[in-house]
């Protein structure tokens, strides 16, 4: 689609699982310039129900034949991580716009050859990273970029709780199961929990360094397990030549524990970032040396899902840059693998080289 004069984008979701149910039903819904036009998903039991709460215009089971109706302008794939590549070439090829799921797959390779299509189709993929539509992390980023002048140092940290579910049980509806739902055999969820914890909880740690403190050249990084709780300490090199620290825990034994602090040459950034399910913006103060005043937003919106969906479809309806596009998502996957060779060499590894698996 080129830049079009069309109000809303008809958005098909595949995938009808708990992320769908939690979070982009609603925000399709929700959206000023989307609508929720069809649903997708390979187990009937939980398709017929979700089109029962959310009354799309169509229903598929098959990918295939939702790819297949002219009036899907955009998919938005929600499956698991290792489907997200292969569903999202099918959706390439029909000439649909893309948003889906984070990490961007689950190989370097096939995250290339993604970004290669997709540059080449000039049609739109944004990565669901949802954090960078979180208003108190775009009031950082603003701050940041015109008026913090240079960076000396970021630190940035994602711990898990281990009263996540606890959290999550109270604030979520009663999630919707099904037997017949499409898993795929590698499925690090069940099998790695190692693996998993990067892929899942590092794309967003790693994607929220990248947004404020800019790209990520080297990193060196220790890894732990004690206890049944991973951590994950990180030294950064920063293409700026700036430095970090990344941390990486599942799960602390406390509150939910995410943020950032950067200092800059003419200011310095905090930010505490809740459980994305409160639907609350980050606490951010920016401090600037020129006015010597503590500046936070009110982020009173932060709706983050139906807000990225907003994102998306003023990408494709106006022919904007998504954000963050497959550039981004390739970038992540890099440094995570980076972090887990590192953690096997003991060396600071330059991410630009990485290849394999993540
Ligand atoms: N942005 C976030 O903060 C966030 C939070 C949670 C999960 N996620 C991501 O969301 C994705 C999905 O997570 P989930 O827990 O909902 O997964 P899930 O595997 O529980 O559910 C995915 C659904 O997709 C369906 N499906 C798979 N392949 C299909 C196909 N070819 N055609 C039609 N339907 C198909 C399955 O039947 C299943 O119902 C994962 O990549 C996960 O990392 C992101």
């Amino acid at each position: 689609m080129s830049a079009t004069t069309q109000a809303a984008l008809r958005i098909g979701v595949v995938g009808c699982g708990p992320i769908s149910q939690n979070a982009h039903l609603e925000a399709c819904r929700k959206a000023n310039n989307a609508e929720l036009y069809a649903i997708c998903d390979t187990a009937a039991d939980l398709l017929q129900r979700m089109a029962c709460v959310h009354e799309p215009q169509k229903s598929y089971k098959d990918f295939d034949a939702m790819l297949a109706d002219p009036k899907v302008d955009a998919v938005l794939i929600a499956t698991a991580d290792a489907f997200h590549i292969p569903l999202s070439l099918r959706a390439l090829a029909a000439g649909k716009q893309k948003k889906k799921e984070k990490p961007l797959g689950v190989s370097i390779e096939e995250c290339q050859m993604l970004q290669r299509e997709v540059q080449r189709s000039g049609l739109k993929l944004q990565v669901a990273n949802m954090k960078r539509y979180d208003p108190g992390i775009a009031f950082a980023r603003r701050f940041i970029q015109e008026e913090m002048g240079g960076q000396l140092a970021l630190k940035a940290w994602y711990c898990d709780s281990t009263y996540r579910y606890t959290m999550t049980d109270s604030l979520l509806p009663v999630p919707v199961a099904s037997d017949q739902r499409q898993v795929p055999e590698d499925n690090p969820k069940e099998t790695d929990r190692r693996r998993y914890f990067m892929l899942t909880h590092g794309s967003h740690l790693v994607d929220t360094a990248r947004y404020l403190g800019g790209e990520i050249a080297a990193v060196q990084a220790q890894w732990v397990q004690r206890f049944g709780a991973h951590c994950w300490f990180v030294a950064v090199r920063f293409a700026d030549g700036s430095v970090g620290h990344l941390d990486l825990t599942v799960a602390v034994r406390m509150d939910w524990h995410e943020g950032f602090q950067i200092y800059g040459e003419k200011g310095s950034v905090i930010g505490k970032t809740y459980l994305p399910w409160y639907l609350k913006s980050s606490d951010v103060e920016c401090f600037s040396s020129a006015t010597g005043e503590y500046r936070r937003v009110l982020g009173e919106d932060a709706q983050v899902y139906r807000r990225q969906v907003e994102g998306f479809a003023d990408a494709v309806l106006h022919d904007r840059q998504p954000n963050p596009d497959a550039v981004d998502g390739l970038a992540a996957m890099k440094t995570m693998a980076a972090i887990n060779r590192s953690v096997a060499s003991g060396q600071w590894e330059q991410i630009e080289s990485m290849k394999g698996v993540v």
